[in-house]
């Protein structure tokens, strides 16, 4: 029967008695194979982990090799939210709640109680400074100290006093930083050619000033003054440079809050925040690099 006879065939290619072949070849044929191929295999993986060896001695655990995509820096803000929009009633609690709520929970970490030890913190004053060098990020001398950032140098919006950061009275406090970048030392500007008129008295040596207007110009006169509070009312240059997450684990972030103090009520108003650096620059596409805009609606009705 023809399906027995296959089954011979099978079974004498699986074992061939008479000329010692399993599955067609014999044992010294299948040996050689076997050895090539653990050699050939043994040496792709070689290859492999040896190019990954040499690309990671390239890399620097403190330093990102590749760094320019990200500088300059973000600026960002709390609170925000989708679409950045800031719309509460003054006479509801619960309106502003969420705003007043991310604020505290935001400064929290700003606490003085986290401040204290001598060995990770150090006071860098309270007037803008020059860039505090704390040695190469290649040098061996490890964690680096962090400046102190207290929270009363927010003032009416440190959340200490008032708990309400100005919700309340519908004078809402935004707390802005610029994000960190290692070992970026952002320069305050050279000039005032491209700054606005009304900003201009905020260029000293020592501080990135920040400054906030209308953005649109059907808004002009509608946002009222704006008060800015922290070290020289913008970011000051001894909290620079950032030494990274495994250097300068402590490392606090300058901050500045701004208070809107008369917004006019009960209409929508478009404020556009911006920095102003020599090497701070701005993006089509980034809406946060170097800026921010957010949307205040105040009802009091
Ligand atoms: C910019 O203008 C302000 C005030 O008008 C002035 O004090 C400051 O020195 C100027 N800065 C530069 C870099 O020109
Ligand atoms: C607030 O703004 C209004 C105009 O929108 C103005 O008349 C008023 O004087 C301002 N108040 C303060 C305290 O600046």
């Amino acid at each position: 029967m023809p399906a027995n006879k296959d089954d011979g065939g099978w079974k004498k290619f699986l074992w061939n008695s008479e000329r010692g072949e399993f599955m067609g070849r014999t044992g010294s044929s299948w040996f050689k194979i076997f050895t090539f191929y653990v050699i050939f295999y043994g040496c792709l993986a070689g290859i492999f982990i040896g190019t990954i060896q040499a690309l990671l001695l390239t890399l620097s655990n403190y330093k990102p090799t590749w760094q320019d995509r990200v500088a300059p820096p973000g600026l960002s803000h709390t609170p925000r939210s989708e679409k950045s929009e800031m719309s509460f009633n003054l006479n509801d609690v619960e309106t502003y709640l969420p705003y007043t709520k991310a604020l505290k929970d935001f400064l929290a970490k700003y606490d003085d109680e986290f401040q204290k030890d001598q060995m990770k913190f150090e006071d860098c004053g309270d007037e803008p400074a020059e860039y505090k060098n704390r040695g190469d990020l290649e040098m061996d001398v490890g964690v680096r100290k962090a400046c102190r950032f207290s929270r009363t140098l927010l003032g009416p919006c440190s959340g200490i006093e008032d708990r309400d950061f100005g919700f309340k009275e519908g004078k809402p406090c935004l707390i802005v930083k610029l994000n960190r970048i290692v070992n970026f030392r952002p320069r305050p500007p050279t000039s005032n050619e491209s700054i606005p008129v009304d900003a201009q008295f905020k260029v000293q040596p020592n501080v990135i000033p920040i400054h906030c207007t209308n953005k649109r110009e059907e808004d002009a006169g509608k946002i009222g003054e704006v008060k800015y509070y922290g070290i020289g009312g913008g970011f000051p240059l001894q909290y620079y440079p950032y030494y990274g997450k495994l250097l300068h684990p402590q490392y606090l972030q300058p901050l500045v809050a701004l208070q809107f103090t008369n917004l006019t009520t009960n209409t929508e108003l478009r404020v556009e925040c911006k920095v102003y650096g020599d090497n701070i620059d701005y993006s089509e596409k980034d809406r946060f690099q170097g800026r921010f805009d957010v949307k205040f609606q105040v009802n009091n009705l």
